[in-house]
């Protein structure tokens, strides 16, 4: 009998020591041993990713468990754009807003609210407004009806996305038709009062290269000079594998950093597929051919290779500057669910990111682990 107990006592231990094992894999098995990126580079800046409304909602048990074992900043790809969150003239949709903004409370993470003005994913009501009064009535509502909302529960708001040309000029877009130049500073305005507790920022894409930057800092400027808070500007950092422009961003960070301003890699994307234009212009689209889509059955490991130098010189650059440079986000959790496989052609295969479709760290993750060690 007490054999029995002695061993039933002794099973019981090893039993213990076998879940507290597989307790560190969550116990389902599914964790990785790989460090954790918020962990590695928690003296750094913030690093964040971009999730969409099922991550949200937790549907997917490996998308939650990557997003909470890696990333201390959240930014929504989609669903505070103004298609979603303001359907219509007095229709606003916070569903998923606040959701998400709940789900960083809940987990400590930081939210930045993605994105007040933007010409694309704008409702079709506000881009069918013709006359300048009902412009400025729908802008002044969805900014302050928005922004104060979530004061303060966001860390930052991309107040305005991608106003202007690849030349630095300011792009045709309905608020710079309608309002005319003013426009950016005036949003600004708006979600400085409606949002004195988050942190407010200009991001675009291209903006590291020379002429569009020198478009970025006159319009930072004349924010500053009308007396207006501007906190920082976000490069987005959609780059392609093998030619990612180190000088200019370098470059970048110095003259942005220089007008006071944090400095954010705010969408960051290493491509791998041929593309005949750079940037992120969401209007631009391409034709496929044979020789379009060459990695569907699998990459070279080359490839990642090349992919993983890059990132490393990223981030490399980025700790150089971390002094300035205070958040990294990337545009998506891992490859599967990147924009890129569905942008500029539909339905390609693409890996841009740091997890593979199977939300297994790629070489690229380890380069930029291996800096801090
Ligand atoms: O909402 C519809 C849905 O109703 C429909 O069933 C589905 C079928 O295609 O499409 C859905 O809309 C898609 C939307 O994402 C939401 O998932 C659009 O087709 C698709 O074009 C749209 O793409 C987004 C893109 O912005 C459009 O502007 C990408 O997910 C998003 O990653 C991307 O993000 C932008 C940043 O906000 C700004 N900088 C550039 C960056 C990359 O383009």
């Amino acid at each position: 009998m007490k054999h029995r107990s002695v061993s039933i006592i002794l099973i019981g231990a090893f039993a213990c020591v076998l879940l507290a094992c597989s307790g560190n894999k969550g116990g389902k098995g599914t964790a990785k041993a790989e460090p954790s990126l918020k962990e590695v580079f928690k003296k750094d800046f913030l690093i964040g990713t971009a999730i969409n409304a099922g991550q949200i909602q937790e549907k997917d048990a490996k998308a939650n468990e990557t997003i909470l074992k890696h990333f201390n900043q959240l930014t929504p790809e989609n669903i505070m754009k103004c298609e979603v969150i303001h359907p219509g003239w007095d229709k606003y949709d916070f569903t998923l807003s606040d959701q998400l903004v709940e789900y960083g409370r809940k987990n400590n993470i930081a939210i930045v609210g993605h994105t007040l003005i933007w010409h694309s994913q704008l409702s079709g009501f506000a881009r069918q407004l013709k006359n300048v009064d009902s412009m400025k009535m729908f802008f002044e509502n969805h900014i302050t009806t928005v922004a104060a909302r979530y004061d303060g529960k966001v860390k930052g708001w991309d107040v305005v996305n991608e106003a202007l040309n690849e030349d630095g000029t300011m792009r045709k877009s309905v608020f710079l038709e309608r309002l005319g130049p003013d426009f950016v500073t005036e949003a600004f305005r708006l979600a400085q009062k409606a949002s004195p507790k988050s942190e407010l920022y200009y991001n675009d894409y291209n903006n590291e290269q020379p002429k569009k930057r020198a478009g970025c800092i006159e319009l930072v400027k004349k924010i500053q000079v009308a007396g207006v808070r501007i906190d920082g500007v976000g490069i987005q950092g959609h780059w392609h594998v093998g030619r990612v422009p180190f000088k200019d961003i370098e470059e970048s960070i110095q003259q942005y950093s220089a007008l006071g301003l944090k400095v954010m890699f705010t969408e960051l994307d290493i491509e791998v597929l041929p593309r005949n234009f750079q940037g992120a212009d969401v209007g631009q689209r391409m034709t496929a051919d044979s020789t379009t889509n060459p990695y569907k059955n699998g990459i070279p490991d080359s490839v990642l290779q090349q992919q993983a130098r890059d990132y490393e010189g990223l981030f490399k650059l980025f700790l150089k500057y971390k002094e300035h440079v205070t958040r990294v986000t990337l545009w998506g959790v891992n490859d599967g669910q990147s924009w890129l496989n569905g942008w500029p052609i539909r339905g390609r295969t693409n890996y841009p990111l740091l997890f593979d479709r199977a939300f297994n760290p790629k070489p690229a993750f380890y380069s930029i682990v291996a800096l801090k060690k």
